[in-house]
């Protein structure tokens, strides 16, 4: 078979005539549309498709200038940009690769701002710097939902159990700005010791019992304030254990959170909870290492 591009006349950026008498098909370049000439069949207008921009060039090959097989390149983005909860400060007047809008959330919508401009990038997709949302409450919920964005407006929410280092109770507020404006952030209560945890130990263990004649035992003791039945054992805790369970690490934490006075958590496939600080636990509790476990600390509390 004849080489398909015998000569290339370059006419402009985004039209090649390729000539050639013996031609049987077009040359292989994606988003490309091929015209042939009516009345000369052995001409072949190429143009990009829509979108698309010619990109040609020249070789030097044994000090010899060759035409290189064009290709067709996303020159534009394929439709205009949709702002959701914002408009476009102007109309669009292209959407070239690189060209820039300005745009503006809507009243109330602007959690990261109200100016955002967004890009028309080389993969022909709009990029925008910041999106136009309602207050969104980082680990915790607004009370009520949202039924106005007037400035002035005022929400209340909550901070998820196990966050509220700076209090439970936030309110946001709508600022002449737009802009909500939250008094608190909710942040993670606990202060984290990877690869620790605090050894449990009861006052009394015994054998043989099951977990029902267990608690009973811990429920006739004043000493007891919690305990832990195994397969084989039953142990009774004293102060200032208050809770000791199997619990995967997240319900651990949950458990911990939801205690008024839980103010240290360890971890380790048990999940033991303490109404003493770090410093405060006696020194019958050796802190030990092991992997995957862990100590928190509750800040909360
Ligand atoms: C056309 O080119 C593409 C990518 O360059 C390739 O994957 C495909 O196999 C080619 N087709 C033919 C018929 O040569
Ligand atoms: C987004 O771009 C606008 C316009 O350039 C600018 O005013 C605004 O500060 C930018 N916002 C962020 C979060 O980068
Ligand atoms: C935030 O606002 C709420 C609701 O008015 C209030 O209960 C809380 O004390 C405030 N927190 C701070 C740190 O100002
Ligand atoms: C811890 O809890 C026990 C009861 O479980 C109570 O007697 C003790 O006073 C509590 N200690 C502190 C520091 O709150």
């Amino acid at each position: 078979m004849n080489t398909i591009l015998c000569s290339i006349l370059l006419l402009s950026v985004t039209t090649l005539i390729l000539i050639d008498a013996d031609c049987v098909g077009y040359p292989n370049v994606s988003n490309a549309d091929f015209h042939r000439n009516e009345q000369c069949s052995d001409i072949v207008e190429m143009t990009c498709s829509d979108g698309y921009k010619m990109e040609a060039a020249i070789k030097l090959i044994s000090e010899m200038w060759k035409y290189q097989k064009p290709v067709c390149k996303l020159g534009q983005c394929m439709s205009d940009p949709e702002i959701e909860n914002g408009a476009l400060d102007t109309d669009i007047a292209s959407r070239d690769i690189g060209i820039e809008y300005s745009y503006t959330c809507n009243p109330g919508f602007g959690k990261y701002g109200n100016e955002g401009h967004v890009i028309c990038t080389e993969a022909g997709e709009w990029e925008a710097n910041i999106t136009c949302e309602d207050p969104e409450i980082e680990n915790g919920a607004l009370d009520t939902d949202i039924s106005s964005r007037d400035i002035g407006i005022e929400y209340s929410y909550t901070c998820n159990p196990g966050f509220g280092k700076y209090g439970n109770d936030g309110l946001v507020i709508c600022t002449e700005a737009r802009e909500w404006e939250a008094n608190i952030t909710c942040e993670d209560c606990f202060k984290y010791t990877w690869k620790k945890y605090v050894k449990k130990k009861p006052y009394r263990t015994r054998y043989g019992r099951n977990q029902i004649s267990c608690r009973r035992a811990c429920n006739n003791d004043d000493r007891c304030t919690t305990w832990f039945a195994s397969f084989v054992s039953c142990e009774l805790h004293g102060k200032p254990t208050i809770a000791i369970s199997r619990e995967s690490l997240r319900n651990c934490k949950k458990k911990c959170a939801k205690l008024a006075d839980c103010e240290l958590m360890s971890w380790n496939f048990i999940c033991t909870l303490f109404n003493v600080t770090m410093d405060n636990l006696p020194r019958k509790h050796k802190v030990l290492s092991r992997n995957g476990a862990f100590i928190g600390e509750n800040l909360c509390k």
